[in-house]
């Protein structure tokens, strides 16, 4: 026993030391480098030989910087330093630096990646690839401590023993693996337009899905034997369990996770496990108004008398073909039109439920849809009396012999059929262009570089017409005054955004009793909903805008989902009761922190992370998500912390939506935001456009970095004196080099230098006028720039 212990203790050292002199190049010191012509040849392989890392071919003419299993017979990358952005196939070069550094270039001598590490430890610094795949930039002098590895920076792969962690995700595409909120793993479609999760199975609570919430460990791991265990309570099992398999956890292109076993007589992979036994299930492959199909591959198809909005990317969904509407709803109410239905065998349409109904005979549940003029079409089943769901919106439509049931389209009665089947076909040639890994059993792991090309195209210019779509049915089911009985607590987006009734959020929050906090917007409770989800209530205070309206943004907060900002998870609207449920975020507003005398001072780690976190969070709002919200009241009390001092900005939304134009500048019926933070174009009556967030961020950022209320040294009518004053002064001080004077006191000069000279200087461009303020995209990239804690570009931002 004790000669195995020591016997492992040396395979470990062997493992962890790097291997300074050895003749196979498992280890490289300072210096070494590899051109992309000698693609042919790794960079490194570990010392068993089990990995190796190099180039690996992207594309045509394309490469990317990759570790992947050498006993494969083609090269499946585990780890790629640059996913998404290939180098080209003549003179890039990937090289470890004489300062440490390791760097991928490109042709053009442009950086497209970097370890970061120039300048880190002591000593010379090795770099090494081990046995378990990680590759690791360590430090020779303090006995091998690793500066950076591959291990911290997952992409969309973990090898046997590599955690998955809080800070950490696997992302393909639009799909990611990420330990959520509640600690619980989850996969997540984020997409243009809606974004949901769909494992596990959203209809079910956390019990039925056996995991659970309150392990907040947040870490999984593949192990040897081919298990993988999370702190959820989640455990699954290769069907070839056993150690000896050489295998990898990935989410793949068509957002489902599984296990791959390498055969080791063939090279190739094998399925030997996935999340997903019905892989349409995965949302947003195939879009709007478009089907799904596994058999034996992925194929995407239009609904009848539908066509591709984008012939290139089906997540863009389909359109009807013929411009006329093929309901009577809309603003032109026009005479109700006569309607029949077409028969979608085997095919349900997930969520978007108009209503549910579960003893109605197949009659009543046409008659019914035909009623509604909201609804599309209606999905029926025969378990037990038959259960009727007449559907607003058809997302998520996917066809599988499983599905004991039918979905009937409402089409006009002048339809032509016989012309709507060969219309189905003639999409299926098109379904192509949906089928990222043709068939994922025989995926020989060459990862298909298309796809994410393909989703880029995912643009912003068909959300106006979505929205409409998507809200069409609430306002119009609102003035047929459908009981609400009916409308309430309806999944609206898989278990993630949904309707409550007043008596729901009386119940949860003891009928009003905790108030957390109160401001502009309405006063703020304390609730429990969903077996012991905490969540914060708002009431609205004067909200006159009519249902219309405020269903538009009630659309809009609830597909926002950015970890910089409060999650919405519903709504409430009976009258003037009018109530958002938010995430509740623990540790009160970044006032408290900033101001509030009797507090130990934020540190200034803390002070740059909030600084980021709320930079990215609007830059989400403005650029990435939908760039027309804007926030328009960017303060420190709208900024809330997380118990890990993790900023997230509430209070987002509720601002009209403005245009995405900026010359054409927006009409706000009411003032929003708060004196002193308001950019000087409120007063002055200009038009008013994202760049007023950036304005206000700009005062806060100074605040941040002062810990005093700069906003309070500006009056009501010198809003633009004062804070030019204000900004007078940092200059000053900032052309002096001399920042130390303006960061708070109370951190006894603990601060970084770089990281607060750069905030004040985005600060005072923040403040400028309107044309010379940077974008908040801009902004949150240049922080990034100085984080000690480096992203990595398969991060979403
Ligand atoms: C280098 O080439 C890449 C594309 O291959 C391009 O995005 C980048 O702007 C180029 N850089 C320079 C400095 O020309
Ligand atoms: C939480 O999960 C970790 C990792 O799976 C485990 O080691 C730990 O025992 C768990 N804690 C609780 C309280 O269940
Ligand atoms: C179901 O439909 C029947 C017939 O249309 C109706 O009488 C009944 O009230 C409905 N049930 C529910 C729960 O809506
Ligand atoms: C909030 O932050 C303070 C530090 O200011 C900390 O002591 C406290 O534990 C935090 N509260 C919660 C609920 O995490």
């Amino acid at each position: 026993m004790a000669r195995y212990v020591i016997c492992l203790a040396f395979i470990l050292l062997l493992a962890a030391v790097p291997w300074p002199s050895a003749a196979a190049q498992h280890a490289l010191g300072a210096g070494s480098s590899l051109t992309v012509e000698d693609h042919g040849r790794p960079f490194l392989t570990s010392s068993d030989g089990s990995f190796s890392c190099g180039f690996q071919e992207a594309g045509e003419n394309a490469f990317s910087f990759s570790v992947w299993y050498a006993g494969a017979a083609e090269k499946t990358a585990v780890w790629t330093a640059n996913p998404g952005v290939p180098v080209s196939g003549q003179s890039s070069r990937i090289s470890f630096r004489g300062d440490g550094n390791l760097a991928l270039d490109d042709a053009n001598g442009t950086t497209v990646w970097e370890s970061k590490t120039s300048g880190s430890g002591g000593g010379a610094l090795t770099i090494s690839l081990l046995d378990t795949g990680n590759l690791v930039i360590s430090d020779p002098s303090t006995g091998g401590r690793a500066v950076w590895q591959s291990f911290d920076w997952p992409t969309d792969t973990l090898v046997p023993s590599q955690p998955l962690t809080k800070e950490t995700r696997l992302v393909a595409g639009y799909f990611s693996l990420y330990y959520d909120n509640d600690n619980v793993l989850r996969l997540l479609y984020d997409g243009p337009e809606v974004s949901s999760n769909y494992w596990p199975n959203p209809d079910y609570s956390l019990f039925e899905n056996n995991r659970i919430g309150y392990n907040t460990s947040r870490i999984g791991v593949l192990d040897d034997t081919g298990v993988f265990r999370s702190s959820d309570n989640l455990v699954v099992e290769a069907s070839d369990l056993g150690p000896g398999i050489k295998r990898r956890l990935t989410i793949d292109h068509d957002g489902n996770l599984r296990i791959y076993s390498l055969s080791t007589s063939t090279g190739a992979w094998t399925v030997s496990w996935a999340a997903l036994q019905q892989p349409c299930s995965a949302q947003g492959l195939c879009g709007e108004n478009a089907i799904c199909e596994y058999q034996p591959s992925l194929r995407c198809s239009c609904l009848p008398g539908h066509e591709m909005v984008n012939p290139r990317d089906w997540s863009q969904g389909c359109k009807p073909m013929l411009s006329s509407s093929t309901t009577s709803c809309g603003i032109h109410a026009t005479p109700p039109e006569k309607f029949k239905f077409v028969e979608l065998q085997d095919t349900d349409f997930y969520g978007f439920d108009l209503a549910v109904n579960f003893s109605v005979s197949f009659e009543d549940c046409k008659k019914l849809c035909l009623e509604m003029c909201s609804c599309a079409a209606f999905s029926y089943r025969l378990a037990g009396t038959g259960v009727c769901y007449p559907k607003g919106t058809l997302f998520n439509g996917y066809r599988s012999p499983n599905y004991a049931g039918s979905t009937h389209l409402k089409v006009p009665y002048s339809f032509d059929t016989s012309a709507a089947a060969t219309s189905v076909s003639a999409r299926g040639t098109a379904g192509l262009a949906c089928n990222p890994n043709d068939d994922p059993v025989a995926l020989t792991g060459s990862q298909d570089n298309r796809w994410p090309y393909l989703f880029a195209f995912a643009g912003v210019l068909g959300v106006l017409d979505l929205l409409f779509i998507a809200t069409g049915w609430w306002f119009l089911s609102g003035k047929q005054s459908t009981p609400s009985s009916l409308e309430a607590g309806y999944t609206m987006l898989r278990g993630q955004f949904r309707r409550f009734t007043y008596r729901d959020l009386k119940a949860a929050t003891g009928n009003f009793k905790e108030e957390l906090g109160r401001g502009g917007s309405g006063v703020v409770y304390r609730g429990v909903v969903d077996q012991g989800r905490v969540v914060a209530v708002k009431k609205l205070a004067g909200v006159e805008q009519g249902d219309e309206e405020f269903w538009a943004e009630m659309t809009v907060i609830g597909r926002i989902n950015h970890m910089n900002l409060v999650r919405t998870w519903g709504f409430c609207s009976e009258g003037r009761h009018k109530m958002l449920v938010y995430e509740y975020v623990e540790n009160e507003s970044l006032d408290r922190h900033l101001f509030a005398t009797d507090r130990r001072p934020l540190p200034w780690d803390d002070r740059y992370r909030i600084a980021l976190g709320t930079a990215r969070g609007l830059a989400y709002l403005h650029h990435e998500c939908l760039e027309w919200v804007v926030h328009c009241d960017v303060k420190p009390e709208n900024i809330l912390l997380t118990r890990e001092f993790v900023a997230k900005i509430a209070d987002f939304g509720l601002a009209k939506l403005s245009k995405r134009d900026d010359r054409s500048g927006v009409e706000f019926s009411r003032m929003r935001g708060t004196l002193g933070y308001m950019a000087p174009e409120w007063a002055l009556n200009l038009p008013i456009n994202a760049k007023v967030d950036v304005y206000s961020y700009g005062i806060v950022l100074l605040e941040i970095v002062t810990g005093r209320r700069i906003s309070q040294q500006t009056t009501a009518d010198g809003v633009l004196l004062e804070a030019g004053q204000v900004a007078q002064a940092a200059r000053r001080v900032v052309a002096r080099g001399d920042v130390g004077s303006l960061v708070d006191s109370r951190i006894q000069g603990q601060f970084n230098a770089r990281q607060a000279q750069e905030m004040l200087r985005i600060s005072l461009l923040c403040i400028e006028e309107k044309k010379k303020r940077p974008t908040m995209d801009e902004i949150a990239k240049a922080l990034t720039e100085l984080d000690d804690e480096d992203e990595h570009p398969a991060y979403r931002s």
